[in-house]
């Protein structure tokens, strides 16, 4: 059936789809519009013709009828809402000039209601420029008095084609738009099970380390900690953060390649031992800088027995040379040593991780970072003294970053 109910609650588009088309026969001269349906004829078409001169209305009525199609003939815009409101209507033929409502404000009504109906505007031959004017303003075609059949019905016929194809290109849209939403899902997903896969095998490689160096249970996890705390009141960045976070997990990675002899050995080392025990830095970056997300935590990775003075290793960088992460980490470090159970010592007290600290700022580490550790009070960093928690690095770090966004560590 060529007519849809079109009323004020129904705002669907009509389905030209079911509109009488006809697929011409394939030309090559004209291949690029060999597929276009062409109109054959108009019947089951509802036309509402909108005129307020009663002879203007019979003609047109007569023509369209003659094309098969069904008419509603009414002499005003107020009535043709009217009738939009509570028949089914395909096309629209009204009167520019018309007294009270206009064509143009008709035109206007029209198309904030219903975006997809068919309106073809008649003017006088004086009125050609207005009736180019109500095209610019979404009349489909325009229409001179007096009217001729076969001008009507041309007209008519490119309106129709016209919604035809708009509708095409609408679903076109539409599908596209469904199949970009469907991919980016399926892309989420599958970013999520790769971030989620990284981080299972950092955080087995983060228990491996601290399972090799059995003297510092739980230590990789705790520097996070110290570190991010530090960093986040430095206002760092979600990016240093994270990458912080990773290079404080994986410090000692480069130690699974360090002889158990060297490792482990209870009593000092030789200088070749200490040599071979100091490329664990160079190791551990070589390692991870493999990975290119974790390109920025090599580096920490790599300079963190730097010392501010220059006195560190492996290349005995000095000041701010040495990475910003490095240098947090360097404090953290050393806090987590301290205030650790060790085979040799207990635990020392808090205080003396402090004091230990404040005396080699400026020596061994970077006085501005210092002030930022010593100015965050003790309480906060109670709960992480010799902890041994084996919560995974990433929950951890979860828990981390969502109290970082809002309140207090
Ligand atoms: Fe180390």
């Amino acid at each position: 059936m060529f007519s849809v109910n079109r009323n004020v609650q129904d705002t669907r588009p009509i389905d030209y789809m079911n509109l009488p088309f006809k697929a011409v026969a394939s030309d090559p001269q004209i291949d690029h519009i060999a597929d276009k349906p062409v109109l054959t004829n108009f019947h089951g078409a509802r036309l509402l013709i909108v005129d307020d001169e009663p002879a203007h209305r019979k003609v047109l009525a007569v023509i369209a009828e003659q094309a098969g199609m069904t008419c509603r003939a009414v002499p005003g815009a107020k009535e043709a809402l009217n009738v939009l409101q509570s028949e089914p209507v395909d096309a629209i033929i009204a009167d520019l000039n018309m007294p009270g409502v206009s064509g143009l404000e008709l035109l206007t009504e029209v198309r904030r209601r219903y975006a997809n109906l068919v309106f073809l505007m008649a003017t006088g031959l004086d009125d050609v420029r207005l009736g180019v004017h109500a095209m610019r303003q979404g009349a489909d075609d325009y229409l001179v008095k007096p009217l001729q059949m076969d001008a009507v019905m041309l007209s008519l016929d490119r309106a129709f084609h016209k919604k035809f194809l708009e509708r095409e290109l609408e679903n076109y849209r539409q599908n596209l738009e469904r199949m970009v939403c469907e991919r980016t899902v399926e892309l989420q997903n599958a970013l999520g099970q790769v971030e989620q896969s990284y981080e299972d095998t950092l955080d087995a490689l983060g228990a491996a380390i601290d399972l090799r160096d059995g003297q510092t249970a739980g230590h990789s996890r705790r520097v996070v900690l110290w570190s991010l705390h530090m960093l986040m009141r430095m206002q760092g960045t979600h990016k240093q953060l994270k990458n912080l976070a990773m290079g404080a997990w994986l410090h000692d990675i480069g130690k699974l390649a360090i002889p158990d002899a060297i490792l482990l050995k209870p009593g000092p080392l030789t200088t070749q031992e200490w040599k071979i025990m100091q490329s664990h830095a160079r190791i551990g970056h070589d390692l991870v800088n493999r990975i290119p997300f974790l390109v920025d935590a090599a580096e920490i990775v790599l300079t963190h027995h730097e010392r501010w003075d220059g006195s560190g290793y492996p290349r005995g960088l000095k000041g701010t040379d040495i990475p910003l992460g490095a240098r947090i980490f360097a404090v953290a470090d050393t806090v987590d040593a301290m205030t650790s159970d060790r085979p040799y010592r207990a635990a020392l007290p808090f205080g003396n991780a402090q004091n230990e600290i404040e005396r080699l700022a400026g020596i061994q580490f970077d006085s501005h970072v210092v002030n930022v550790f010593l100015n965050i009070p003790n309480e906060t960093w109670e709960p992480f003294c010799g902890q041994t928690s084996t919560m995974q690095i990433s929950a951890a770090l979860a828990g981390v970053f969502f109290k970082n966004s809002g309140s207090s560590f």
